[in-house]
């Protein structure tokens, strides 16, 4: 099928005013590395609390994943209140949910007061299974979630144009643009005094008596606190390395007429995930988005995937197929073993490193309450109710063990397999590199570091080039 390979965010925002590299040393409070929702809501948060801000990005603002995202800003992440009930308590199911409604909140507040047309839509947002086995769970979802505090429901009407076993829905969600949302949080933050410095890629961390970050350039910026929110932390400590793993996602997406388009937000955890939701389109019609797939970055078959999600958009929904011109991007996010966020300190010390990562393909929501959470820690705020839930720190329970030797089992072979002839090797940890043919990169499965044909970083944690 005809189309082209472009995220509808980056091409329906206005470029963005550029920021220049950092080319001399700094000072600050706090400098916040990456400037993604996570690094950006973070960097605002500090900044109206009168901390002095740098915030550095490798790229241009909003272009990593969250350029590449679908967009739903909403509390109902799947299946996790009925997990987190049975794991944590219901109590933390509650505090979970908490975060995500006034995350929300937040994003309209923020609209609002900027004046930024974000496109903001109010939308249900449902989980649905087909299969009446998968049915069971997303009843006992549709439960954990009312009890959690979130105005959820079991329905079996969604808007769809098939029927459903069973979904849960949770009313007053929101659909946004996130790249028209971060440009406009960049110019207030601007606006304030930050310091923001695109094409400024951080090489090293420090923490000990000389606490800050260096960049490929060379210059420094010394600062009390580093905040890394760089969708996988550039420094990890081994025991939050082991936890964290990537998976990549593809997104098909196609204007349709608006009496085709779903009005809510979907998804589905059966077949490989897929998740539907629309976005405004010129001529009064939709671009109707498809996202799914999920696998291990370097696994190959892209294209062959592609052509799966978009047979499946085809077959389901109206308009899909008649379509001239499909859009077609992908993106990836970190997953954590116990399906949690980490965010919060890295270290037990005062200043030090803090990460906001793992956020399991929702950190929309979870990178707006991530920079609440930091802006509490980093200024000795009372701590938001979910801080001791994604603390970075927390204890890996027994049952996530086989999980992660799995995932480690899998580094490992990655990782030996780096050293055969003629092997193109990671640069952060020298793990054996897949070549995407549909997107024309290397690709990382060990900790989902990318890089361009002729070797350029294009998403971390490496900072360093290939080698020939
Ligand atoms: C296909 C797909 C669809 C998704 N859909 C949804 C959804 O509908 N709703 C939802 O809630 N979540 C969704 N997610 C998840 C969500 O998009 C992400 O969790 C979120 O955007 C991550 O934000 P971030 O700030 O952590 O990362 P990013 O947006 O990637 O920001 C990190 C920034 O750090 C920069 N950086 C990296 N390394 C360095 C370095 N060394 N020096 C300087 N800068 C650096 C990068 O260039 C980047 O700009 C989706 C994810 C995928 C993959
Ligand atoms: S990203 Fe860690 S070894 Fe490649």
């Amino acid at each position: 099928m005809p189309g082209h390979d472009s995220s509808y965010w980056m091409e329906s925002a206005p470029p963005g005013t550029p920021r220049p590299p950092l080319t001399r040393d700094l000072d600050a409070d706090v400098v916040v590395v990456g400037a993604g929702i996570a690094g950006l809501c973070t960097a605002r948060g500090l900044a109206l609390a009168g901390c002095r801000v740098v915030v550095l990005e490798a790229g241009r603002i909003a272009a990593g994943v969250t350029g590449h995202t679908t967009g739903k800003l909403t509390a109902l992440h799947g299946l996790c209140y009925d997990r987190l009930r049975r794991e944590h308590g219901a109590e933390a199911a509650a505090r979970y949910a908490g975060a995500q409604r006034d995350a929300l909140d937040e994003v309209v507040r923020i609209c609002a007061e900027l004046g930024a047309d974000a496109w903001i839509e109010h939308r249900p947002a449902y989980t649905y299974a087909l299969d009446r086995r998968t049915a069971g769970r997303v009843r006992a979802e549709a439960a954990a979630a009312a009890a959690a505090g979130l105005r959820a429901s079991a329905v079996t009407e969604t808007g769809l144009p098939y029927p459903v076993a069973a979904a849960v829905r949770v009313d007053d969600q929101l659909q946004f643009h996130p790249r028209r949302f971060l440009l406009a949080l960049a110019e207030d933050l601007a606006a304030r005094g930050v310091r923001i410095h695109e094409d400024t890629r951080v090489t090293e961390v420090r923490e000990g008596p000389d606490p800050g970050v260096t960049t490929e350039g060379g210059a420094t910026v010394r600062a009390h606190d580093v905040v890394l929110a760089t969708n996988f932390p550039l420094r990890c400590p081994p025991a939050l390395l082991l936890r964290l793993s990537v998976r990549r996602e593809l997104v098909v997406a196609a204007v349709v007429e608006e009496r085709h388009a779903p009005y809510g937000m979907y998804l589905t955890p059966e077949g490989g995930t897929r998740s539907v939701r629309t976005a405004p389109a010129d001529g009064g019609r939709r671009l109707l988005i498809v996202a799914g797939e999920s696998f291990e970055p370097g696994a190959g078959g892209v294209r062959h995937r592609f052509g799966r999600l978009e047979a499946w958009a085809s077959s389901r929904l109206p308009g899909f197929a008649e379509a001239t011109d499909v859009r077609r991007w992908a993106a990836q996010d970190v997953h954590t073993a116990d399906g949690l966020p980490c965010v919060g300190p890295t270290g037990s010390g005062a200043g030090g490193v803090h990460v906001a990562t793992g956020f399991g393909g929702w950190g929309l929501s979870n990178g707006v309450a991530a920079g609440r959470l930091l802006t509490a820690r980093l200024t000795d705020a009372p701590l938001p109710g979910w801080a001791g839930l994604v603390d970075p720190r927390r204890h890996l329970p027994l049952r996530e063990y086989p999980g992660v030797a799995r995932h480690q089992a899998g580094v490992a072979r990655h990782y030996a397999a780096g050293f055969g002839p003629r092997r193109r090797r990671c640069t952060h940890m020298g793990c054996e590199l897949g070549f995407n043919q549909a997107e024309n990169t290397w690709e990382c499965p060990c900790h989902g570091s990318r890089f361009a044909a002729d070797g350029t970083v294009l998403q971390g944690p490496a900072t360093r080039p290939l080698e020939d």
